[in-house]
C-alpha cells in the first residue's frame, strides 16, 4: 500500500501554533492506530512572501497537486495589510483554492453541549446545533473578471468587481449539497439575492433544477441570504443544510461560527471534482484567521486545527474510526472543563494551546487503548 502524502502549510500568526498541536495528534495516530502519513511542511502567507516574495511559491503549489490533502493553518496579518492585491498573503490561499479547483467547502457549525453558554445567544436557541453550510469557493464575486481599481475620465477612481455563475458551477456546487442533506435530515436551503441580482436568479433555478431532475426526495427551499443572516440568529436550529455562492457563503459562516461560541471551535474542508485516480483534491483548515492580535503567546484555540484534520481522515483518509475518535476526546475534553481564552467560561479551567493538545492526546490515549 502506498503511504498517505499531506502537505502542512502552518502559514502566519497563531496558524504554526495549532498546527503544531495538529502533528502531536497524527503523531499519536501513527503510533497508536498504524496511520502511516507522509508529510511535508512549507510556506504560504506572509511567512512566503518575506522568505520568496510572493506569498505561494510555484514549487509550493506543484506540490499541493501531489498530494492527498493539504492542511493549512492561517494566513496574513497586519505586516502584510498595504501590500500591493495581487500579492497579500490571501492571494496564497485563494491561488491554492482556485488552482486545486476547491469548489466546495463544507463548513458544519456544531454546538457541544458544554459550550452552550459560551454563545453570545441565549442557551434554548443554540443547544443541540448541528448545521453544514456548503459554500461555493472558486467562483463568484472572489474571482469574476473585469475586477480591478481604475482611474475615470473625471479623475474620480472605480472599485470594481463581478459577480459571476455558471450553470455547471451552480449544479456542481447544489449536487454536493444535496449529497449532504440526504446523509443528514434531508433538508437544504439554498440562499442568494435573486430579488436584485441575476446571478442570484440564475442560483436559484440552477438549484430548483437539480433539485427537480436529481434530488426530488429532499425538502428544498430559498431564501434570501440577508433573510437568512437574520434567521440564523434568530432560530438557527431551522437550518440543517444551508447552499451559499461565495461571498455569502462567507459571511454566513463566520456568522454561524459564533452560534457555536466561537471561531476556535469550526472546521473546513474543501474539496475538488474527482480526478482520475477516482479521488478528489482536498485542503483542510480552520474558519479562523491567524489572529495576531494573541499571535505568539500560545493562547490560542487548537480545537478548530485539529477538528480540520478529523474532516480530513473522514473525507480523505478513509478512516472515519479515527475521525470519531479525535472528535470524541476533544467533547470530553471540553466536558472535564478546560477551556482556552476564546471558550472560557466562569468556574472553568483556562489553559493554553498546549495544554490543551496535551490534554486531548491523553483523552486518546483513554479511549484509544
Ligand atoms: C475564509 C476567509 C478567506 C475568505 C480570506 C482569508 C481570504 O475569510 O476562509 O472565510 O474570504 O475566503
Ligand atoms: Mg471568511
Amino acid at each position: 500500500m502506498t503511504k498517505s502524502t499531506m502537505l502542512m502549510l502552518p502559514g502566519d500568526g497563531i496558524g504554526p501554533e495549532v498546527i503544531r498541536e495538529v502533528r502531536r495528534i497524527i503523531d499519536w495516530l501513527t503510533r497508536r492506530r498504524n496511520f502511516e502519513l507522509e508529510i511535508s511542511v512549507d510556506l504560504v502567507g506572509g511567512c512566503a512572501i518575506d522568505k520568496h516574495g510572493v506569498p505561494l511559491t510555484d514549487e509550493t503549489m506543484a506540490r499541493a497537486m501531489e498530494v492527498d490533502a493539504v492542511l493549512l493553518g492561517a494566513v496574513g496579518g497586519p505586516k502584510w495589510d498595504s501590500l500591493p492585491f495581487a500579492i497579500k498573503p490571501e492571494r496564497g490561499l485563494l491561488r491554492l483554492r482556485k488552482e486545486m479547483g476547491l469548489f466546495a467547502n463544507l463548513r458544519p457549525a456544531l454546538c457541544y453541549d458544554s459550550l452552550v453558554d459560551a454563545s453570545t445567544l441565549k442557551p434554548e436557541i443554540v443547544r443541540g446545533l448541528d448545521i453544514m453550510i456548503v459554500r461555493e469557493l472558486t467562483g463568484g464575486v472572489y474571482f469574476g473578471e473585469p475586477r480591478g481599481i481604475t482611474t475615470l475620465p473625471d479623475g474620480q477612481r472605480q472599485g470594481l468587481n463581478t459577480q459571476v455563475y455558471t450553470t455547471e458551477e451552480i449544479r456542481r456546487i447544489a449536487r454536493v449539497a444535496f449529497e449532504l442533506a440526504r446523509t443528514r435530515s434531508n433538508r437544504l436551503t439554498s440562499t442568494e439575492k435573486a430579488n436584485v441580482m441575476e446571478s442570484g436568479l440564475l442560483w436559484r433555478e440552477e438549484v430548483q433544477w437539480v433539485h427537480d431532475n436529481e434530488y426530488p426526495d429532499v425538502n428544498l427551499s430559498h431564501m434570501y441570504a440577508d433573510n437568512a443572516a437574520m434567521q440564523l440568529v434568530r432560530a438557527p436550529k431551522q437550518f440543517d443544510v444551508i447552499v451559499s455562492d461565495n461571498l455569502f457563503g462567507d459571511i454566513l459562516s463566520d456568522e454561524a461560527s459564533m452560534l457555536t461560541g466561537s471561531l476556535g471551535m469550526l472546521p473546513s474542508a474543501s474539496i475538488g471534482a474527482k480526478g482520475a485516480n477516482g479521488k478528489r483534491k482536498a485542503m483542510y483548515e480552520p474558519i479562523h484567521g491567524s489572529a495576531p492580535d494573541i499571535a505568539g503567546q500560545g493562547i490560542a484555540n487548537p480545537i478548530a486545527a485539529i477538528l480540520s484534520f478529523a474532516m480530513a481522515l473522514r473525507y480523505t483518509f478513509d478512516r472515519a474510526a479515527d475521525a470519531e475518535l479525535v472528535e470524541k476526546s476533544i467533547v470530553n475534553v471540553l466536558d472535564s472543563g478546560l477551556r482556552t481564552g476564546d471558550i472560557m467560561q466562569t468556574g472553568k479551567a483556562r489553559v493554553s494551546t498546549g495544554v490543551m493538545g496535551d490534554a486531548i492526546v491523553r483523552e486518546l490515549d483513554k479511549l484509544g487503548g
